[in-house]
């Protein structure tokens, strides 16, 4: 790719695409958006980072312990990575415990990928993993793990479809088994609701990660949490060079400033839904067998191929994304996609019509290869 403009984006032979990867998540409010580009100019000029802290520091953690029930404290670094892995460190210092139960994605750190090739071997001892798909198996995870639990981490994206009960459920199992329980919005934040997906489901988890969308395409992460939590840290180390760059901070202050002054949530949740109920009225009329969903809520859809055999939903699905991104459509076939402000209503039905062709030309590989 070479640029984008709000929903768009161009390859370097100069097609345009209507996209919805987003770059993974950052652009809820459209790539190059102006008022958040203006705010990191402005702060461009006055030194990206300095010797001690700067106002924006404090100003930028006071608005997202205002944003979030679950928060009193804050403490920032530059990727999902990053702040996933010092919740961790903080509910560990916080519990004097050392195992942990993951689910799904939230990093690409050691203790993300215990069983990835090069990372140390007594990692994946100390990382559990939750069936996703049996949540109510987290009581039996804690009540087996060899050592007490420090923490639970979750990702809202993870648990489908989602069902408040199930995150209150979560909540209350971790805290009776004396762990911290961690909600990893990296991907949820900003998009649903002005508290993100914990004011959504109503829970208030102990520590928040955040990352992706508050700064709209400038690295910036934090975590935010209780303050009887979040206290553990002043004992850590968590300190990088760049944590207190400003530029990040500048754009996040001025993404949350525009999603606070527009309907971006409500704008994100009805184009969603309208895509994702389109793409399911196409597969139907084409008699392909497909389901577009909300991976975990309407903004992050999602289409699953289900002819039940993974030879032949591969080759549906290899078809079906050839033929919408030649027509000028990015979709990605194995990431949740993100719909943004900067979608349009006419976008959706121009999506709408590409996948329509697609669906319509996928449906001779039904008749074999
Ligand atoms: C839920 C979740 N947590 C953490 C991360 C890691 O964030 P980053 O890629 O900024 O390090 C991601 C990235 O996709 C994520 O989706």
């Amino acid at each position: 790719m070479t640029h984008g403009r709000g929903a768009r984006c161009w390859d370097a032979d100069g097609h345009e695409y209507i996209d919805y990867i987003g770059a993974y998540g950052p652009f809820l409010l459209g790539y190059a958006h102006p008022v958040v580009d203006a705010a990191v100019s402005a702060q461009l000029e006055r030194g990206s980072l300095l010797s001690l802290n700067h106002p924006l520091h404090v100003l930028f953690a006071e608005r997202l312990v205002a944003r979030f029930a679950s928060a009193e404290m804050a403490l920032f670094f530059k990727t999902g990575s990053e702040a996933t892995t010092a919740a961790l460190r903080i509910a560990r210092a916080a519990t004097g415990r050392r195992t942990v139960v993951r689910c799904g994605y939230h990093g690409w750190h050691d203790w993300c990928l215990p069983l990835e090739r090069f990372v140390p071997s007594g990692l994946v001892e100390q990382v559990l993993e939750l069936d996703t798909s049996e949540p109510g198996s987290l009581e039996q995870l804690l009540t087996g793990a060899r050592e007490p639990v420090a923490a639970v981490i979750v990702a809202p994206e993870m648990i489908l479809p989602t069902q408040p009960k199930v995150f209150h459920d979560l909540l209350a199992t971790t805290r009776a088994h004396g762990a911290v329980f961690i909600l990893d919005e990296v991907k949820t934040a900003l998009r649903i609701k002005p508290g993100s997906f914990q004011e959504y489901v109503g829970i208030r988890p102990d520590l928040t990660t955040l990352s992706k969308a508050l700064g709209n395409g400038y690295p910036i992460a934090a975590v935010v949490g209780k303050r009887e939590v979040m206290q553990a840290a002043a004992g850590l180390h968590l300190s990088a060079t760049y944590h207190g760059e400003t530029l990040g901070m500048a754009a996040a202050m001025a993404t949350l400033d525009f999603v606070d002054a527009h309907p971006v949530a409500e704008h994100v949740w009805s184009l969603g839904e309208r895509l994702i109920t389109g793409l399911n009225e196409s597969a139907a009329r084409h008699g392909i067998p497909a389901v577009a969903f909300g991976e975990p809520l309407p903004p992050m859809p999602f289409l699953k191929f289900t002819a039940g055999s993974p030879a032949l939903d591969e080759r549906l699905k290899t078809r079906f994304y050839r033929e919408v991104l030649a027509r000028g459509l990015l979709l990605h076939p194995r990431h949740l996609w993100f719909v943004s402000y900067a979608h349009s209503e006419a976008d959706i039905e121009r999506s709408l019509e590409i996948a329509d062709t697609a669906f319509r030309l996928t449906r001779s590989e039904l008749d074999g290869p």
